[in-house]
């Protein structure tokens, strides 16, 4: 179905010279993500690129889509010019599915809700030589795991987790739809040459602890911000001893550190993997250039030598963690949970314990937490919080429902969701959510930020793996300590659970009946895509206007965003979900759930027009209407999150020229330079004060807009003062094109007509 071997051969033909003549270039032993790096350049290197600094075009192996994002992605490509995909690619349906009562009923929901949106992805798919994989097929990464990820392979995916498929030794980066679109269109794709952090892996995990508590623990150490620009490459007997599914949760989550990616070098683990789910020739091929597909061992041996930054972490002393509540980087031992939560006061009780998603549903995953629930009925037990299961895959859903792991999670009251992201996105009907109680849930995903999963600001949620999960769902007690405490049973006795045990792989083999996979028309210039015009769900773009070739002057302050602002916050998900492929609708939503600086409320701003307060989008569209430009304001790590498009679109619809703050998250800078925004930071930091709520702003020098040149900010202020402020921006020659044509998407559409 689905792997391309002739593809993965060649970069494997290709391989060995490659590296050899980088390393020759370079002058030195290379890490594995080099190998990598350099052996997906467009053109040879000629020399050494610098690390933080240098853009650098890239030939990706693959692009993989999710269905909210893909729709975006796929209306751009339509308006590229092209017949066909330049390189393999798929679309994943796993986003529009609803959690609420159970797998069955919640497919055949979403299949009648976004019906719309599903054949509009089949038929793109269909005519542009797009693998198509239907809703209940799986969650992209552990679909693109299990059939796509090779050692040594280059991807990227119109999702922040694409990182996941690290695990198998890839470097797989999640990018937005634009970028998703210039590879399928057959462009060079540009990066700036990443930093490198390296992880060296010490002994080896036991008892309770798992992978996931790999990433808690870095997640810990680098925070949300600590990996932004890097690559992070695992190493060490730690490393090896885990299994490739392992691999992929630390990959997975290492967007939650702001990575670019996270890899591990080809070891035994993947092997067995790639065999186990029927791609024994990739296993031959990757066994016969191993040693490439790695790092030079010179590298591990004196990695402060090579990295830019180095963690060491010994899996012997590694303990569980819970990350939260909130945000992914606050990490607490599992030991200290009891005086944290009663520091914080953070609600104890736990409400509902959730296992699976991308980050964490793989066969030994479930099986491990399995090894628990079976202790439920053995010792006597009753699971105290609710337990759902989402599977990551038809594959695995398939395989461990015959090995009896469903019936087991049956016999705890454990609901199992469909094959598709569900709670982990937001997507989850939960009862009783709208009251707005102050609760607690414990999970197995990557992602924590307040509503994330439920809407519920005050839904406390923690990040563990599925086993601490599965222990603290049965205990109903965050501050429960399974490697210590004991639980009354319901006859009154003193037990205590059994460290959990699991299968990294199923020993009769995966199995699956139907995959969901559906395989491009072989020809598809007679296929037709329909989008009809009075659709809600989708809407055919128009190209934006190109620069004016002048100064902007007159911008109004739409809003100062105060503390974080992902892009949750700037285009919210859950419900929102449904209008990713129709522009305007969605922008109806646009920076909803950032904090005013001036109010402390969300969405709720001064239009500038009235004096009245109201919608960050209602007042948006007032500037839009009077046709005035305005500008955005914002803090650290802006952006952070995701890799949607939307949260650049949206402003770029509605009307917004400027987005200006202390510091962006790459991907969501990437964004709005590819929508033709300008993207811009504060040279001086504490200037993000002077920014008064009525501000009318000009942004000066933009005929002589150059790499590495600032521009001039005036501030006018309602009082008739003035400050003039410094912004620095990371615009290159090719970037700066894109902001005077008006997006990336017209110059591609001008050189195809060409
Ligand atoms: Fe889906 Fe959550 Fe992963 S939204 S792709 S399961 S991060």
């Amino acid at each position: 179905m689905a792997f391309d071997l002739d593809l993965i051969k060649k970069v494997y033909s290709e391989f060995e010279q490659k590296v050899n003549d980088v390393r020759q270039l370079l002058g030195r032993p290379l890490t594995f993500t080099e190998k990598i790096l350099y052996a997906h350049l467009t053109n040879p290197a000629t020399r050494a690129y610098d690390r933080g600094v240098d853009y650098v075009d890239f030939a990706p192996d693959r692009v993989a889509m999710q269905d909210a994002t893909a729709q975006m992605a796929l209306l751009q490509f339509m308006q590229a010019g092209r017949s066909k995909v330049a390189v393999p690619s798929t679309v994943h349906c796993d986003h529009l599915i609803m959690a609420e009562t159970g797998a069955e009923a919640d497919l055949r929901q979403a299949k009648t809700e976004s019906k719309e949106v599903f054949d509009f992805l089949a038929s793109v798919s269909n005519k542009y030589g797009i693998g198509f994989w239907k809703p209940g097929a799986g969650i992209i990464h552990q679909v693109v795991l299990e059939n796509y990820a090779f050692p040594g392979g280059m991807m990227i995916g119109t999702d922040s987790h694409t990182v996941n498929a690290g695990g198998l030794g890839m470097v797989a980066i999640g990018v937005g739809g634009a970028d998703a679109c210039d590879v399928m269109a057959g462009l060079p794709w540009e990066l700036k040459m990443p930093k490198l952090i390296g992880v060296k892996l010490t002994g080896k995990l036991n008892g309770w602890t798992a992978p996931k508590d790999v990433i808690l623990k870095v997640a810990g150490i680098l925070t949300v911000k600590g990996g932004t620009g890097c690559i992070v490459e695992y190493f060490g007997e730690g490393a090896t001893s885990m299994s490739c599914t392992g691999k992929g949760t630390i990959c997975n989550m290492g967007a939650e550190i702001g990575a670019t990616t996270s890899t591990f070098g080809y070891d035994d683990s993947m092997s067995r993997y790639l065999k186990a789910t029927g791609r024994e020739e990739i296993a031959a091929a990757a066994d016969a250039i191993a040693q490439h597909l790695t790092a030079d061992p010179e590298v591990y041996a004196n990695p402060e030598q090579y990295f830019d930054q180095l963690i060491e972490i010994n899996l012997d002393e590694l303990e569980p963690h819970l990350n939260g509540p909130f945000t992914p980087d606050l990490a607490t031992p599992i030991s200290k949970m009891k005086e944290v939560a009663a520091a914080n006061d953070w609600p104890t009780k736990i409400e509902v314990g959730l296992i699976g998603s991308c980050t964490n549903s793989s066969y030994e995953d479930i099986s491990r937490a399995v090894s628990l629930a079976k202790q439920v009925n053995e010792k006597g037990l009753k699971t105290k919080a609710e337990f759902t299961i989402t599977p990551g895959s038809e594959q695995v859903r398939y395989t461990i429902e015959r090995d009896g792991f469903l019936d087991t999670f049956d016999k705890i009251g454990a609901t199992v969701f469909a094959n598709a992201c569900g709670p982990c996105i937001g997507m989850w009907n939960r009862v009783g959510a709208e009251k707005k109680e102050k609760n607690t849930i414990v999970h197995s995903f990557n992602r924590n930020f307040a509503k994330r999963a439920d809407g519920n600001p005050n839904t406390y949620a923690f990040v563990a793996s599925p086993e601490v999960v599965t222990a603290l769902a049965i205990a109903g007690d965050l501050t429960f300590n399974p490697l210590t405490d004991t639980l009354i049973n319901e006859k009154g006795e003193t037990v205590k659970l059994d460290p959990p045990t699991g299968e990294e792989l199923p020993s009769r083999g995966f199995a699956v009946d139907d995959p969901g996979f559906q395989a491009p028309a072989a020809d598809g210039s007679g296929v037709q895509v329909i989008v009809d015009p009075a659709s809600k769900r989708l809407q055919l773009l128009d190209p934006f206007a190109p620069w004016e070739g002048t100064d902007l002057k007159g911008l109004k302050l739409l809003i100062k965003a105060k503390g974080k602002c992902t892009t949750d916050h700037i285009s919210m998900a859950g419900p929102w979900l449904k209008f990713r492929g129709h522009l305007d609708n969605i922008s109806n939503n646009m920076l909803i759930g950032a904090v005013n600086f001036f109010n402390d409320k969300t969405d709720n701003i001064k239009n500038q027009l009235t004096g009245e307060y109201g919608p960050v989008p209602a007042t948006q569209r007032a500037y839009k209407a009077a046709g005035i430009g305005s500008i955005v304001v914002g803090d650290e790590n802006y952006g952070e999150g995701s890799s949607r498009e939307h949260a650049a679109m949206e402003p770029r619809h509605l009307g917004v020229r400027v987005v200006l703050v202390k510091s962006f998250a790459r991907i969501h800078e990437t964004n709005l330079k590819k929508q033709g925004m300008l993207a811009l930071t504060f040279a001086d930091k504490d200037d993000y004060e002077k920014i008064q709520e009525d501000d009318v702003v000009d942004i000066m020098g933009l005929t002589g807009f150059a790499p590495g040149k600032p521009l001039t900010l005036v501030l006018h202020h309602s009082d008739g003062t003035t400050d003039n402020i410094q912004a620095n921006h990371t615009y290159n020659d090719q970037q700066i094109e894109w902001f005077k044509a008006g997006g990336a998407l017209n110059i591609i559409r001008r050189e195809f007509a060409a």
